[in-house]
């Protein structure tokens, strides 16, 4: 199903990125303008949901604005007004949607509403020259979420697995702060972690016979790694500048040969036709070229800056999977992407 609605101008607030966008049929961005409160939430090493909701509201009108003023034909080129409902932080989610109500209000305009984690896959639709073929494996993997699903056509998924304790994105963040190597973690631990080590490996949590996922056992094995404690006891900052490292390296291989080799055998049980990865952490340049080496099928990542998040994926899925709303929807901080149990453990796996 397609929309009726050619340009579409999208509005996102889930976290800490004031987003705005406009999309025309669902893959071509005319206008994206992000404003990061990186740099705020920095200082507290997370993101702190009153600061991120203040933000939002400051930011919001002259976000929209600018996003209005680069689309050619301004305004009246707009034929609906999209914005994220949830799932994210509800202080934050608020202003965005009730901005986007607002505008569709007023300008008589339709206002579709967006899952943000199935917008995340449709940042591989945007200026793509060949779209995902159904059906396609999904990987999201975000600050909030980690999952596989099989999508057999826009609308229309099945969760296969999804992580038990902390998301991808979570443990980097968290392992980075663990590490002394700042905020956002993801940027922190892909940067340090350049120097291979063969010599040792951190554990991996295979969950065998299921899609589902766990960190917080590689979170415990990095905090508790004898030569990570050693270094911090003799208060040496060469020694930890050393292991930090090395444990960055070795963490980040860890996440992703999970994440690649479960995608893969989701692949093979399936018989999809593509693979869509997307989300804040399919910025990593080492899982986009392990991901590359080992699936045989076509992948679509989304380029860098639309991994992280955006308002451009926003418009693009409410192109592709239009879901009309009215001025009574509420924000759904939890709002799941796929209906059903989060785990479908076994359901279709088959070990590559
Ligand atoms: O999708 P996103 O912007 O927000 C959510 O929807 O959660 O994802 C943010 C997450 C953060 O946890 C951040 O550390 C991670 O994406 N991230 C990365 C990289 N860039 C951002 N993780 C690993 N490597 C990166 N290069
Ligand atoms: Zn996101």
């Amino acid at each position: 199903m397609t929309s009726p609605y050619k340009t579409i101008l999208a509005i996102e607030t889930s976290c800490d990125e004031t987003a705005a966008a406009v999309v025309v049929n669902g893959t071509q961005l005319v206008a994206n303008v992000v404003a990061s409160q990186i740099d705020i939430h920095r200082r507290y090493g997370g993101v702190v949901p009153e600061v991120a909701s203040r933000q939002h509201i400051l930011a919001i009108e002259s976000v929209v604005r600018e996003a209005v003023a680069c689309t050619p034909g301004g305004w009246a080129t707009i034929d609906a007004i999209a914005a994220t409902y949830g799932p994210g932080l509800s202080g934050a989610l608020l202003t965005g949607l009730n901005t986007a109500k607002t505008l569709a209000w007023a300008r008589g305009l339709p206002f579709l509403m967006v899952n943000h984690v199935e917008a995340h896959l449709y940042a591989t639709w945007i200026d793509a020259a060949v779209p995902p073929a159904f059906p396609a494996v999904a990987l999201v993997v975000s600050g909030g979420h980690t999952m596989l699903a099989l999508i057999r056509d826009h609308a229309d998924a099945q969760l296969l697995g999804g992580t038990l304790d902390d998301a991808a994105g979570e443990a980097f963040d968290k392992v980075a702060r663990l590490l002394a190597l700042g905020y956002p973690g993801g940027p922190a631990i892909q940067q340090s972690a350049r120097a291979p080590i063969e010599a040792q490996r951190l554990p991996r949590a295979w969950l065998h016979g299921t899609y589902d996922f766990s960190f917080s056992g590689l979170k415990t094995a990095v905090s508790t790694d004898p030569a990570w404690v050693a270094a911090r006891a003799s208060g040496d900052p060469d020694q930890c500048v050393q292991r930090s490292a090395e444990l960055a390296y070795l963490f980040q291989e860890s996440v992703v040969d999970i994440l690649v080799r479960k995608t893969k055998a989701a692949v093979s049980a399936t018989n999809a036709k593509s693979v869509i990865v997307a989300g804040g952490v399919a910025a990593n340049a080492r899982l986009r070229d392990a991901l590359r080496a080992a699936i045989r099928v076509p992948l679509h990542i989304p380029p860098i800056h639309l991994c992280t998040d955006n308002a451009a994926m926003i418009a693009a899925c409410a192109y592709w999977h239009p879901v009309n709303g009215d001025l009574a929807v509420a924000v759904d901080p939890n709002a799941p992407f796929v209906a059903g149990p989060q785990s479908t453990s076994g359901a279709v796996f088959r070990q590559a």
